[in-house]
């Protein structure tokens, strides 16, 4: 038996684990528990795929929180809540063992669907009329060239065999690596983007990278299929980052290296709204522990800041370099 989140084998006191229980043991919370066992969620999407108001939703949050079973991130005016370390600790056999399939949980399961479906669809929407000015837009942080060569100094020059690029959107990072790659691939779930990657690659005389249209939180690839994956400027849009890195990280290959780009943690609400974003940038533990908790270990994480004088109106960007484990052995054995 185990206290919430650890992994460790340590005796529960009694007071702990009725604690525990008396808060599994209600039904909307046990729903929310079931409902993040498969990935983290903001109140608003509980309060949309459970239909109760949102004081109800937040008071049975709070009590989850309290026992210990569930933490509370907080981003700008939101809230996301996840299992502590994935797993509710003490009724965690009970949870990985409900019948996803017996009501009341097929129901949620299949509202947590529809709700993410609307979102993807909204998201869609947004980047199809984004895709044609795109490449206009990038003035809200440092200048594109200051990170295209963070970029390639994180990378250095070691050769690439087969590069993807997860949400390529159009085409720049593979503009900027694919001629110094064997094989270079980009995937997006935006038609018009890759439509205007497509225009955009042929033009910069890359018409043989390999441009597919897919979802990044289930690429259609095998496991460890590229040495080097990127994800640039995608994870804020995500309605799961965590798990579109892990698929991530699934793709790396042994001794590959996975490459997120990002925004650093930021207070600008207004890009929710306007511009689709769903995170407010990414803390560099955060981003650092989900690459860990997929197997790779964090070698670089670098700050790009903005000058003082445009500090107000313009957002840091963060990369951070994972890279598979297989990295620490030497070149030959690699080889
Ligand atoms: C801000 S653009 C960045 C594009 C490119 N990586 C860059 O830095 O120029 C984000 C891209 O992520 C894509 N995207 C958003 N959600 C996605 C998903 N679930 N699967 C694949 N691509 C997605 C969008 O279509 C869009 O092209």
């Amino acid at each position: 038996m185990s206290i919430a989140g650890s992994s460790v084998s340590v005796p529960v006191p009694f007071a702990h684990a009725l604690g525990v229980l008396r808060a599994a043991a209600e039904e909307t919370r046990l729903r929310i528990l079931a409902l993040l066992a498969e990935g983290e969620l903001s109140v608003s999407d509980l309060t949309d795929i459970l239909g109760q108001s949102q004081p109800r939703i937040s008071r049975h949050l709070k009590l989850l929180v309290e026992a210990g079973l569930v933490e509370r991130h907080r981003e700008g005016a939101w809230a996301f809540f996840r299992l502590v370390d994935g797993r509710a600790g003490l009724v965690d056999p009970l949870i990985g063992g409900l019948d996803a399939g017996s009501p009341p949980l097929s129901e949620d399961r299949a509202r947590r669907e529809a709700v993410r479906a609307q979102r993807a669809e909204a998201a869609q929407a947004f980047f199809a009329r984004l895709a044609p000015k795109w490449d206009h837009l990038r003035s809200l942080h440092v200048p594109e060239a200051t990170v295209e060569a963070a970029v390639l100094d994180v990378l250095g020059s070691r050769p690439i065999h087969n590069l993807i690029d997860l949400g390529t959107g159009t085409g720049r990072m593979l503009g900027l690596l694919a001629d110094r790659a064997t094989r270079a691939t980009g995937l997006d779930s935006s038609h018009a983007m890759l439509s205007v990657a497509r225009a955009n690659l042929e033009r910069a005389g890359l018409s043989r990278v390999d441009l597919r249209q897919g979802d990044i939180h289930a690429p259609p690839f095998g496991r460890g299929s590229f040495d080097l994956v990127l994800v640039h400027q995608v994870l804020h849009y995500l309605d799961d980052p965590a798990r579109a890195l892990r698929e991530a990280a699934r793709l790396v290959a042994p001794g590959g290296r996975l490459l997120v780009v990002d925004f650093a943690p930021h207070g600008l609400e207004f890009l929710r709204e306007t511009q689709a974003h769903r995170r407010l940038g990414f803390a560099p533990e955060q981003v650092t522990g989900w690459l860990n908790d997929a197997g790779l270990s964090t070698v670089t994480t670098r700050d790009l800041a903005p000058p003082p004088a445009e500090a107000a109106h313009q957002l840091t960007v963060t990369l951070w370099l994972g890279v598979d484990a297989a990295e620490a052995m030497p070149e030959r054995a690699v080889a």
